[in-house]
Parts: structure tokens; sequence; C-alpha cells
């Protein structure tokens, strides 16, 4: 079934954010025309949706190669009331909201890959992008989120470490509901993105709960660099915290890439 704005919106019941649809048949990236809207002004809440992209972009200047019609591919404008400097919480805000959309929808426990990846069976069913702008409207974010639902078989090169939602729910059936899935990740989406302020050391807390990093041997590559180390915790802005071989803790903001080095 085709991505439906109507039907999305019909099952999204009460939500904190009223979220605005745009359902794209095919354009370059999500986050490239949710860029240029919110530079036109568009308000918080605007969601921008796409059954197939030909330039999907993902993190690190990767390509993001999605089949039509497999996934779930969309990029929100977003304008939080919060102070700017609480903003960068909102990438794990939004990892915690798909993992709890996912699981509101599925029989699923999906976990997160710091910072902004979702993993089931230890493989990626979801990625995450957020990306900041400012505008004549002043400053806004774009998130553009693509989840794996129906995918059956992927490239050669990612099969080792990709999977779907589809390929992971058990009895497996003949295919997922995305118009469904679509309002679940957005309800939880509005839920979750309000806790950018004092709220935050909850969901932080929860965060911990779902990470599939913490207590791996991890090998992190920061401005070039890599660090070896063992992911040992969160720390209450969702940064990572590495126990370093020489016993010190070395918290990342960010990096551009962190294995599992089993
Ligand atoms: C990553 O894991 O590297 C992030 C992937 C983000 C992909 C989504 S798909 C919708 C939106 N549009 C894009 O071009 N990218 C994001």
């Amino acid at each position: 079934m085709s991505l439906d704005a109507s039907e999305i919106v019909r099952s999204l019941g009460d939500c904190p954010v009223t979220w605005e649809l745009i359902v794209h048949d095919e354009i370059a990236s999500t986050s490239d025309v949710a860029r240029e809207a919110g530079l036109g002004g568009a308000p918080h809440g605007t969601a921008i949706f796409a059954e197939h992209q030909t330039a999907g972009r993902g993190r690190r200047h990767n390509r993001w190669l999605m089949e039509r019609g497999a996934g779930l591919m969309f990029s929100l404008v977003l304008r939080p009331a919060a102070p700017m400097a609480l903003w960068p919480r909102l990438t794990t805000l939004a990892a915690l909201a798909v993992c709890k959309g996912i699981e509101a929808e599925l029989p699923l426990r999906p976990l997160i890959k710091w910072p902004n990846d979702i993993y089931l069976s230890d493989r990626k069913a979801a990625g995450l992008l957020a990306e900041s702008f400012t505008g004549p409207h002043g400053p806004f974010l774009v998130l553009g989120i693509g989840v794996n639902v129906n995918t059956r078989a992927f490239p050669e090169a990612i099969r080792d470490s990709a999977t779907s939602l589809l390929l992971e729910v058990r009895p497996a059936p003949p295919a997922l509901d995305r118009c469904a899935l679509a309002a679940a990740l957005l309800r939880a989406l509005g839920i979750e993105i309000e806790r950018l302020d004092e709220h935050f050391p909850d969901a932080m807390s929860e965060v911990r709960a779902r990470s599939w990093l913490i207590g791996k041997a991890i090998r992190a590559k920061v401005d070039g660099r890599e660090i070896f180390g063992r992911a040992a915790d969160l720390n209450h802005e969702g940064h990572l915290l590495i126990a370093l071989p020489d016993g010190t803790l070395r918290a990342l903001s960010s990096a551009d890439e962190v294995r599992w080095v089993v």
C-alpha cells in the first residue's frame, strides 16, 4: 500500500505536535526539501515523506539507498521552543522516539546504537540525520529518518549489517503497514521531542536502558583519529563515555564512526 497522508493523520490520533504531512512520490532527498521548506518559513511540525529518493543522504556524506516503497523516509522541520543550547539533545530524543514508535506497533525491542542508529538483532534497521539551519524565519532543525520496513534483501555491501522490521518480526507477516507505522513514529516523536528540558534526565534513563553500545569494546573515529576502549556509559547530555585502556574516561559528543570490536 502507498503512503497516504490522510490515512497517516487519521491513525495519528492525539499528538502534542500538529504534524503537517506532505507525501512525494519521488524527490532527491526529503531532508533537502524540508530544508527549503524551513528556509521558506514552514512551521514546526512540517513532515516531508517520499516513496523514493534519488539522492538520499546518510551521515558522513554516505548515500542512503532504499528501494521504492519498501521503507519510511521522511524529514521533519522542527522549531523547538526550548533554548537552542538544548537542541543537540533532539537526536537522542528522536532515536528514543523511533524505538518507541516501532515498539508500539510491532513485537520488537529496538536498541539505540549511539548516537543515532536503531538496531535489531545487532543490525541497523533505521538511521537518523539531524541538521540545523538559520533562515529569514529563524533557526530550525531538519530531522531526517529512514526506516527499513518491508525490505527483504539488501545490497551485498550492507547485507551483513542491515535488517528490516519485516525480517525481524515473528511470525513473519507478508508485509507491514507503513501508514500505521508512520503514525506510530510521528506520535512517539511528538511526545519525545517535548522532553528537551527538565524531562531530559528521565529520557536519558530510558535511552541508557536501550543502549546497544554500552558494555561493548569499541573503536571510534573522531577527527580522523581512532580511539579504542569500552563504551562505559552515556552522560547526562547523551554523550558517549569511553573507558580508555589507561583507565581514564573520555566523553564524545559525536564521532565519525563507531564500531564494535569483537
Ligand atoms: C544514517 O544512518 O546515516 C542517517 C540516514 C538518514 C536517512 C534519511 S531517509 C529520509 C531523510 N532524507 C535523506 O536524504 N536522509 C534522511
